[in-house]
This record gives C-alpha cells, structure tokens and sequence, in this order.
C-alpha cells in the first residue's frame, strides 16, 4: 500500500473506509491511539483529505509533541481544514500550546491540560469532526494513565486503536461500556517505516533548525510579563541559558518560542532569542525543559 495513493483515496483498505463512514454519520471527536510508527499521523492526514472530500470541516489537533505534524515540537498545534491538504507542515496554525517538553514523561498535566484547551478551541470553530493525533507513549502504567484521563476528560466519539497484535487493548478496553463512544480497532499497514531514535531527533532538529534560522535577541522588561515554571526556584543561580521558552499570550496559548539567554528576577528582565515576532502580546513566558541551539539540536543535560 503506498501512502500517496491512500491520500488520494486509491487503495484504502475496507475497515478503513467503515472507519471514514463512521464518523462522517457520527460527527464530532475522532481520537487516535497507537504506539509510535503505528500509521497514527497518516491515518489523521488520510481521514482529513477524505472527510474535506465528503464535505465536511475538520480540525486538526497535533497532540503529539515529539514527532508532530502542525508547528513544532514540544507544542500541540490546531489546523482547520475544509479541502484535502497536500503535507501537512507549512500548515498556518490556529492555535498552539507549549508543552515545554518532547515526551509526556514529568509533563503529564502540561499535556492533558493542553490538548484539552486546543480541542476545546476547535470546537468553538464549529468544524464538525475534529481528529485528534496523539504520541506514541502508551506503554507502562504512567502512559495508561494518561490515555485513560484523556479519554476520560476528551469523551471521544471515535476511539480508534491501531495496534499490530494487543498492544494497546488495555488502553481500549476500559472504555467499552460508553454509550456515546465507538471503539474502532485497525490494523497496521504492512509497508509502514519504522523511525529510528536517531531519524526522530533530527525530524525535531531539522523543525527547529528551520524556526530559528532568522533570529533577533530580544532584552525584555518583565513588567506585564509572568515568567512561570515550577522548575524557577531549582534553577535559580544557575542561569538558565539555552533553555527552550514558550512565549505564550494572556490565555496562555502560544505565540512563538524562543531560546533563553538570562533571566533575572531581581532587575526584572529577561533576554532571549526568538523570530521576529510582537512582543507586546506576551503575558505568560513558560520556561520550558529541554535546551536547545540555534542549529535544532538537543542539549539538554538531565538535572
Ligand atoms: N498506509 C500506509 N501505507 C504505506 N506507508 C504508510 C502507511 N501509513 C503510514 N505509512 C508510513 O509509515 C511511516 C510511519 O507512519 P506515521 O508517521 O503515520 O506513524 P505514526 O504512528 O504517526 O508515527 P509516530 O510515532 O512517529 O507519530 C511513515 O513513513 C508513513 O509514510
Ligand atoms: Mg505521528
């Protein structure tokens, strides 16, 4: 099966199709489940091409952090479509959410909270079907806690599992007694490529890279301005330099992200690097929790 082919509505597999019928008959969440390089984000890119086709309006909720599809990594994007789209980056962003990390491992909160303010977002666009992409963390007891609480909190329509054997069934099965949610389990394509660790780093290098190719350092008054991190008070003497920041605007979503240089609480300033961007609507700066350079790449040293 080759994925252009699936996009342009070639060869899509019959469950599939009863999947795509399913929430065309039965609008409203669709959110996807699957360990990494299961189809998740194909599937997602597949159900908007197909559901624009049908007529519909549907929004796009990246929830995935790590290998995102929408904006950048350690952020949930939101996308609205109403025709099939060609790639999905260089998609212009409705909304984002910093996350401030790569993986939900200690951000928990961050993520839940998260991408339950950009599902709520989309719903106030009224798009109809809103598909929701998540990342692969769904082994070990910490992950079955996130998905349950998401599930929970989320009250999807559409619960789908893509899985290659039972992987995921217990994170299916508790929720097999809802009325209001279908549970739709697929199977893994054949052909699909596997991501190596070393592949999903540079994916995140290369976003990054490209975000922070044109930069401008920024020295900022902190008056009208909340710097907020539970990791603050840790950090403090230290410096806080290189660490990867979500300017983020009076709601909390997110504007831009930048690179920390200085902060210092007792002058009331900080300075950063970031893309030429207004600065005049940043009310909240997240300091986030991994280190990142101007080239992409990772340097954060684990505390
Ligand atoms: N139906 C398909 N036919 C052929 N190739 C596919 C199909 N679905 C996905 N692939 C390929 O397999 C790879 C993994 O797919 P995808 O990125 O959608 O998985 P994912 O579960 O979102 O992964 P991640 O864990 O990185 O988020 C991609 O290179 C994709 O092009
Ligand atoms: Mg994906």
């Amino acid at each position: 099966m080759d994925t252009e082919a699936v996009l342009r509505g070639g060869e899509i597999p019959g469950d599939w199709m009863d999947l795509i019928e399913a929430i065309h008959r039965e609008k409203g969440i669709a959110l996807i489940l699957g360990a990494s390089d299961t189809g998740k984000s194909t599937l997602a890119h597949l159900l908007i091409a197909q559901l624009c086709r049908m007529g519909n309006v549907v929004a796009l909720v990246d929830g995935d952090i790590g290998q995102s599809v929408l904006g950048l990594p350690t952020t949930i994007g939101l996308a609205l479509f109403d025709s099939a789209p060609k790639p999905l980056d260089n998609i212009q962003l409705i909304a984002s959410y910093f996350v401030g990390s790569i993986t939900p491992r200690g951000h928990m909160l961050e993520v839940l909270v998260g991408i339950k303010r950009i599902a709520d977002r989309a719903s106030q666009l009224d798009p109809g079907i809103i598909v929701i992409d998540t990342t692969g963390f769904v082994t070990g007891e910490t992950a079955w806690e996130l998905k349950f609480q998401k599930i929970d909190l989320l009250k999807p329509v559409h619960l789908i599992g893509l899985q290659r054997r039972r992987e995921i069934e217990g994170l299916l099965k508790p929720h097999q007694f809802r009325p209001d949610m279908a549970i739709h389990r697929l199977k893994i394509p054949d052909k699909i490529r596997m991501k190596s660790p070393e592949q999903r780093r540079s994916n995140r290098s290369r976003k990054f890279a490209a975000y922070f190719q044109e930069v401008k350092l920024y020295e900022k008054s902190l008056d009208g301005i909340k710097v907020v991190s539970p990791f603050k008070v840790r950090y403090r003497g230290k410096g806080l330099k290189g660490v990867l920041i979500g300017l983020n605007d009076e709601a909390n979503f997110n504007l831009g992200l930048g690179i920390l240089e200085n902060l210092d609480v007792h002058r009331g300033t900080i300075s950063f690097v970031a893309p030429e961007l207004d600065l005049t609507k940043i009310r909240l700066i997240r300091i986030g929790s991994i280190e990142v350079d101007l080239f992409g790449n990772d340097k954060t040293h684990h505390h």
